[in-house]
C-alpha cells in the first residue's frame, strides 16, 4: 500500500517537472563539488520548517565527526538560519585530506537520525572543475544580476545548468524550451573561455537564496541576495556590504 502510494507520488512529480519543462536534479549522489587546494566553500543545507527547533549537524564520513549548528572554528563554521529554514556550512583551508562524503543531518529523535541532504562528494584539486567569479551576488528588486560560471575545458560538451536548491528547479544551457522561465536566461559565452552566463531579470525578493552552477556532475554554489527596491537607499553600498559579509 505504502509502496504504491510512493510510486504514485513519484510519477506525479515526474509529470509535474515534465509539464513545467523544468528538470530537477535527482539528489546529490551524482554530484561533485571541486574546490581548489587551500580554498573555501559555503554550502546550504535546507530543512523542512517543522525541524526549526531540532538540533542539526554536519556529518563528516571521513572522521565520523558531527559538528552541531552555531559552531565557528578556524576552518569550519556551521550556522543555523531558522528564518530561512536552512543552515550553512563553511569549510576553509581545504586540503586533500578533506576529500569525501558529508551529510546534513537533523536530530528528530528517531533512530537513525534523518538525513536531510546527502551533500555532493567533495574533491580538492589544483583547479576546480566548476567555479564562479563571485560566490555571492546581490541585486535589487526589479533589477538584474548576472553570474559567470567557469568550467574546465573537458566539460565543454557536458550539460550546463543553473539550479535553485530550494525547489530543485534547473535551467539548462542551449535548451530553447519556451516553457523555461524567460526571466532566467542562460547561455554559453562566445569569448573562447570555458564559461556560461546566467542572467536573471526582474528580480523579486523571493529570488533570494542559494543556487548552483553545474557542468556535468561538477557544481559550485552561489548565494543571491535581492535587496528591497528603496530609492532612498544607496544600492552600491548595500551590495558591497552583502558581498563582504560572505567573504569572511
Ligand atoms: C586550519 O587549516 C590549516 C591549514 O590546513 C591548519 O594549519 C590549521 O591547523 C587548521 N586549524 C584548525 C583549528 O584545525
Ligand atoms: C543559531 O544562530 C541563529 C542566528 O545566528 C539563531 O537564530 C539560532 O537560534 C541559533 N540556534 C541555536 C541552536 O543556538
Ligand atoms: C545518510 O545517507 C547516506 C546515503 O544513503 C548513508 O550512507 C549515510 O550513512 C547516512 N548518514 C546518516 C548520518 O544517516
Ligand atoms: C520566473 O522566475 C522568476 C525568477 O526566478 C520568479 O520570480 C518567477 O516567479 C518565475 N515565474 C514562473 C511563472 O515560474
Amino acid at each position: 500500500m505504502t509502496a504504491y502510494a510512493k510510486t504514485n507520488t513519484f510519477y506525479i512529480s515526474i509529470w509535474f517537472w515534465l509539464i513545467l519543462g523544468v528538470k530537477s536534479y535527482d539528489g546529490w549522489s551524482n554530484y561533485v563539488l571541486t574546490i581548489q587546494t587551500g580554498g573555501s566553500v559555503t554550502i546550504p543545507c535546507h530543512y523542512d520548517k517543522k525541524y526549526t527547533q531540532q538540533k542539526k549537524y554536519w556529518f563528516s564520513e571521513i572522521d565520523k565527526s558531527n559538528t552541531y549548528t552555531n559552531t565557528t572554528d578556524e576552518n569550519l563554521s556551521v550556522i543555523d538560519h531558522p528564518d530561512q529554514s536552512l543552515f550553512t556550512v563553511t569549510m576553509r583551508n581545504l586540503q586533500n585530506k578533506h576529500k569525501g562524503h558529508y551529510y546534513c543531518v537533523v536530530e528528530t529523535g528517531e533512530q537513525p537520525p534523518i538525513n536531510i541532504t546527502y551533500e555532493p562528494y567533495l574533491k580538492i584539486q589544483s583547479a576546480p572543475d566548476v567555479s564562479v567569479v563571485s560566490s555571492s551576488v546581490s541585486g535589487h528588486e526589479g533589477g538584474d544580476i548576472s553570474v559567470k560560471c567557469l568550467y574546465s575545458s573537458r566539460y565543454q560538451n557536458k550539460l550546463k545548468q543553473w539550479c535553485r536548491y530550494k525547489d530543485q528547479s534547473c535551467y539548462t544551457v542551449g535548451r530553447a524550451d519556451t516553457s523555461q522561465n524567460s526571466s532566467v536566461q542562460i547561455s554559453d559565452d562566445d569569448d573562447g573561455r570555458s564559461s556560461f552566463t546566467v542572467l536573471m531579470t526582474g528580480l523579486r525578493r523571493t529570488d533570494s537564496g542559494w543556487y548552483f552552477c553545474s557542468a556535468g556532475e561538477a557544481l559550485n554554489p552561489v548565494h543571491l541576495t535581492v535587496t528591497e527596491d528603496d530609492k532612498y537607499k544607496n544600492t552600491c553600498k548595500s551590495s558591497y556590504v552583502s558581498k563582504k559579509a560572505f567573504h569572511l
